[in-house]
């Protein structure tokens, strides 16, 4: 059984390693990609605190469709180029959005989110579709937790076998 008792006293970059070394345990224990990813989007909201969305977009036929998350239900389908998530596919570069309603083209899917953090995931060259995470705090985002993202994607890229999803 998971339990949060250990996390919730924990300095914030110690809640972040923490995080990756569950998101590991979970890869290195279960070898089905869409049960690994899904129970990383649980791992993120049990670690992390103030986001109301957590999730992927995964591509397919050159647009992204929505792969497992939590949080409320979201837009099925985003155009790439459209959007923070379709920014970072066509960009292929990290948004870190601190006011999602000052990013031209922003895809409100849950009013309650102000700002998004999104990691494109690129494996051997190749867009498979990004991590979103949003928040209802502007500003919410620090580079210091982009960089565990980055981390997070280059963990999930070890392990994932992305044309299996
Ligand atoms: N806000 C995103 C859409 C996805 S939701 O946040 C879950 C965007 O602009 O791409």
């Amino acid at each position: 059984m998971f339990k949060l008792d250990s996390i919730n006293n924990m300095e914030t970059k110690d809640r972040y390693r923490y995080m990756l070394t569950l998101l590991k345990g979970q890869l290195s224990s279960e070898k089905d990609d869409l049960a690994n990813i899904s129970n990383a989007t649980g791992i993120i909201m049990a670690c992390v605190d103030r986001l109301n969305w957590a999730g992927f977009y995964l591509l397919r036929d050159d647009e992204l469709v929505l792969g497992p998350f939590q949080g409320l239900p979201a837009c099925n389908r985003i155009e790439i180029g459209k959007g923070v998530c379709g920014t970072a596919v066509k960009t292929r570069e990290v948004q870190l959005v601190s006011d999602v309603y000052l990013f031209p083209g922003h895809i409100a899917c849950d009013s309650a989110s102000n700002s998004e953090l999104v990691i494109p995931i690129i494996k051997d060259g190749e867009v498979y579709g990004v991590l979103d995470l949003d928040s209802p705090e502007k500003g919410r985002f620090t580079h210091m937790e982009q960089e565990y993202f980055i981390k997070f994607v280059e963990i999930l890229n070890e392990y994932i076998n992305w044309n299996n999803i």
